[in-house]
Formats: structure tokens, sequence, C-alpha cells
């Protein structure tokens, strides 16, 4: 079993990693950043370093891997936040480029990976594919607003799946896609939301990761997108 995550240097991610790397299986990480991954635990994983998420860059660490022993690939990237932009309360806060550069990092970016590597794929190979999405991305649950630029990133990304789990199924017969919800976990990405999460449900990345895992581990590969949270349980489109 091989287990491959992108975007690892993501809170999330790391957690992941830690998870696999106490067990048997092989270990594959591809980030930009690769530091916390210099520690002597993860002296036996493989670590691809990209400099960009560009399209020659992403080509070049898709070569590096050998994809037919990829079992799970964890795709982790997601923007909400930056230097130059913050997620919009009104219409009127709405950038159409920090739109771009959302919907670059959180869609775009997501499903290139998917389509450079089952590209080179033999299409026998058993794999699930898991996309960190999130709630907010469900449309039938938006009750709130706002958040314009990343609300769209993850139902686009969501939408993108389901085309995509489409077309596999006819091809690849033994892949899965998961798009999911962790869950609000203590990272980056949520720092500045933390103070309304109602006590308990700010969850640690270990506790979100060996969650996935089980989750990933336990799903049936039916030729489905499945859009699900930390939990285990569906959630509507
Ligand atoms: N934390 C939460 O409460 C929460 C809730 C719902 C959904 N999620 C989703 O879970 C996933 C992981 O989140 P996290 O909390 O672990 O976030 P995080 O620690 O802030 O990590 C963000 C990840 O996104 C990547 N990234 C940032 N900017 C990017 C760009 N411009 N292009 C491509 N990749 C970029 C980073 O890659 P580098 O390390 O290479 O910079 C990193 O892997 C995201 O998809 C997020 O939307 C999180």
């Amino acid at each position: 079993m091989t287990t491959l995550i992108i975007g690892a240097n993501s809170e999330i991610a790391k957690g992941i990693a830690i998870s696999v790397n106490q067990t048997n299986e092989r270990l594959i990480i591809i980030s930009r950043n690769i530091e916390f991954y210099n520690d002597n635990i993860f002296k036996n994983i493989k670590i691809i370093e990209t400099s960009s998420y560009n399209e020659n860059h992403r080509e070049a660490a898709v070569k590096e891997l050998n994809v037919d022993e990829l079992s799970r690939v964890f795709i982790c990237h997601g923007l909400l936040h930056d230097d130059t932009s913050y997620p919009e309360k009104k219409l009127s806060e709405f950038d159409p480029t920090s739109f771009l550069n959302i919907l670059n990092a959180n869609t775009l970016t997501p499903l290139l990976w998917l389509k450079h590597i089952t590209t080179q794929m033999n299409h026998k190979n058993e794999c699930k594919f898991v996309f960190l999405s999130a709630r907010v991305g469900s449309i039938s649950d938006n009750k709130l607003g706002g958040w314009y630029s990343y609300r769209s990133s993850k139902a686009a990304l969501n939408m993108l799946l389901k085309s995509a789990a489409i077309e596999l199924k006819r091809t690849f017969k033994n892949v899965k896609l998961i798009a999911f919800h962790p869950g609000t976990t203590d990272s980056p990405l949520s720092k500045p939301f933390q103070k309304n999460v109602p006590k308990g449900k700010l969850f640690t990345r270990d506790f979100v990761a060996d969650a996935l895992i089980d989750i990933t581990n336990k799903t049936q590969i039916d030729g489905e997108l499945s859009f699900i949270d930390w939990q285990g349980e569906k959630i509507d489109w």
C-alpha cells in the first residue's frame, strides 16, 4: 500500500503523514515546503519538493512517481485568506484577482493533479483519491451567504470531481473519488475564524487525519463521487 499526500505542508496533511508513517505503508509527499518532513521520523519516506504548483512543476513531480503503486492519494490544497485577500462578507468586497487566486489554489490545482496522475495510471490500478473540500461548498447548505470566492471554489471543485467520477467509472473500474469536509480544524487556514467555534468543535489535525484515513479505508469503490464529512456522513450538494 502506497499513500501519496499532495500539498503536504497543510496542517491536516501533516496529521495524515504522521498517522501513515506509523504503519508499514510506503509514504510519498509532494510540497512546496518540506521543512516538517526533515524530522528523523520521516527518514524512510519519499519527498518530492516542488518550487511551485504550476503546470511544468506539476508534470515534473508526477514523473518522479510510479503512479501504479499508488493506493491512496490525499490532495490537501486550500486557500481561504492570504496577505492580499480575506473572505468576503459583502458583494462589494468581491475582488476578481483574489477570486482567481483562490480558484487556482482550491479548484484548478487539485483537478490538475488528478488529470496528470490518472493520465499516467494503468486502468486496472486500485486507488482512492481524497480531495479536501468543505461543507461551505454545498449550495443547499448555504444559509449564511458571504465567502463568495471560497464557497464557489469548493462548489466548482465538487462539480469537476463529479464529472471526473463519471468519466473514470468507464475506464478506471477501481478508482474512487472522495470530496471530504474535515470540520473546523486548528490550522493556519481556520485561525482567524476560530473564536466562534463551539466548544469541542475545533478539531486537532490528528483527530481529523485519523477519521479521514478510517473513512477512506471503509469507503467502497463504486464509481461515484462521495461528498462526506469527518463522521463519514453524506453532505448534500
Ligand atoms: N482547517 C479547516 O477548518 C478546514 C475546514 C474545511 C475545509 N478545509 C480544507 O482542508 C484542506 C487543508 O486545510 P488546512 O486547514 O490543513 O490548511 P493549511 O494548513 O492552511 O494548508 C493549506 C494548504 O494549501 C496549500 N496552498 C496554499 N496556497 C496555495 C496556492 N496558492 N496554490 C496551491 N496550494 C496552496 C498549501 O501548500 P503549501 O504548503 O505548499 O504552501 C497547504 O498545503 C483545504 O482544502 C481546506 O480548504 C479546512
